[in-house]
């Protein structure tokens, strides 16, 4: 694992996009794995900003998101399709055919995994995957004790997974028990692998992630046995690694 350690959130966006940009300027038609939450956001706003400024262009460029909340219509502010509409995708020159998103609304979840996995697939491989990760190790939604080599799939989220989600929800009812993830052997496939984490709630997670041995208990420790990933985190979630 490449570990780069960073001031804060501002310079671990910055290299984060420099990066993909990198990426898509070796490879015009790329396929990125990309990610929600609040840890890419800054990472968009700096991508955002690199294709006003004519540095990067995306017109080539093929997406496939990780994940999506199950029962969250595209329209809901929460979804990540709206997230990652009104945060990135509207802001910059890709096309929509392009994009892939999950439909957390589908009425047959195993089509839609199927049929996600295998646009994948016809996509090559993803050449740059984009990860945040959980207060409890989760990449994607991949819960802790799940199965290594899974694909697009249904999961139940965990207690923990959606309290921690619950900040963006006005009341406990609201907040999905359940998602859409690529599963950790989609992840796995990927060329090229970018994990971002900032602020101290991550500095454990982060210290397991890189240190202990693989587990499903910390479904990132898996990365460990890829042989391209590159961990950005910032010099809070960083501290346990490096004290
Ligand atoms: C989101 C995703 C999740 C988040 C993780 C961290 O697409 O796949 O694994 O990356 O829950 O979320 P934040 O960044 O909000 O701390």
């Amino acid at each position: 694992m490449n570990i780069i350690v960073v001031k804060d959130y501002n310079e671990m966006s910055y290299q984060a996009a420099q990066l993909i940009a990198e990426q898509i300027t070796k490879k015009r038609n790329s396929v990125l794995g990309l990610a929600t939450g609040s840890t890419p956001e800054g990472m968009y706003k700096e991508l955002i900003n690199l294709n006003q400024e004519d540095k990067v262009d995306f017109s080539e460029v093929i997406t496939f998101n990780l994940d999506e909340y199950y029962g969250l219509s595209p329209e809901n502010p929460q979804s990540y399709c709206f997230f990652m509409w009104n945060k990135f995708f509207k802001h910059v020159n890709i096309k929509k055919e392009n994009i892939h998103l999950l439909n957390g609304i589908t009425e047959n979840v195993n089509k839609e995994c199927k049929q996600y996995e295998d646009l994948i697939k016809k996509s090559d491989r993803i050449d740059l995957q984009v990860l945040g990760i959980g207060d409890n190790g989760h990449i994607g939604f991949n819960e802790p004790d799940i199965s290594l080599n899974t694909q697009t799939h249904l999961v139940n989220l965990t207690t923990k997974t959606i309290k921690a989600n619950s900040r963006f929800f006005n009341n406990v009812q609201e907040i999905p028990k359940q998602a859409i993830t690529m599963g950790i052997g989609t992840i796995m496939r990927a060329r090229k692998i970018i994990l971002l984490a900032n602020g101290k709630r991550k500095a454990r997670v982060i210290e397991r992630t890189i240190n202990s041995p693989i587990t499903t208990k910390v479904p990132a420790s898996v990365l460990q046995l890829h042989n391209d990933v590159t961990i950005i985190a910032d010099q809070e979630a960083a501290s346990k690694f490096i004290s």
